[in-house]
């Protein structure tokens, strides 16, 4: 059913597991099987960085997450964007028909992990913002003592 590369990539990834220093995740699901995948990642000066995934699914899910990982480091966070499932599909040598949905999971994941940085970077900025402004509105009504 699957191809050489794909089972090797299932039986040794090398992207499994928790990603120590991750400022971002995303997790989605399958409803139909009820697959998970949750992709990890470490994003710095916009580049990816890092990525790891923790995938409860079939051999499909578990090649895409690990292969999709792969191919978004030293990624822009919109390069990574880019990512099609197709691309997965092809590092991959191909996928059976009926379980190409599954490698899906591995873009969407990626989505939610850029979407959920982006949140954060939007909620750090702002806060910046209020914390210049009251910075500097507390040295312009200091009392000078020269
Ligand atoms: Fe559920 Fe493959 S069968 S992700």
């Amino acid at each position: 059913m699957y191809n050489e590369k794909v089972l090797k990539i299932f039986e040794n990834p090398q992207n499994a597991g928790a990603l120590r220093g991750a400022n971002a995740s995303g997790k989605v699901g399958n409803v139909q099987c009820g697959d998970i995948m949750q992709v990890f990642i470490k994003v710095d000066d916009g580049v990816i960085t890092d990525a790891r995934f923790k995938t409860f699914g079939c051999v499909s899910a578990i090649a895409a997450s690990d292969v999709a990982c792969e191919l978004i480091k030293g990624k822009t966070l919109d390069q990574a964007l880019a990512l099609s499932n197709q691309d997965v599909v092809n590092f991959l040598g191909g996928l059976p028909a009926p379980k190409i949905h599954c490698s899906v999971l591995a873009k969407e994941a990626i989505e939610a992990a850029i979407k959920d940085f982006r949140k954060k970077e939007a909620r750090r900025n702002r806060t910046a913002t209020v914390t210049t402004k009251s910075t500097t509105s507390s040295v312009s009504t200091k009392k000078c003592d020269c």
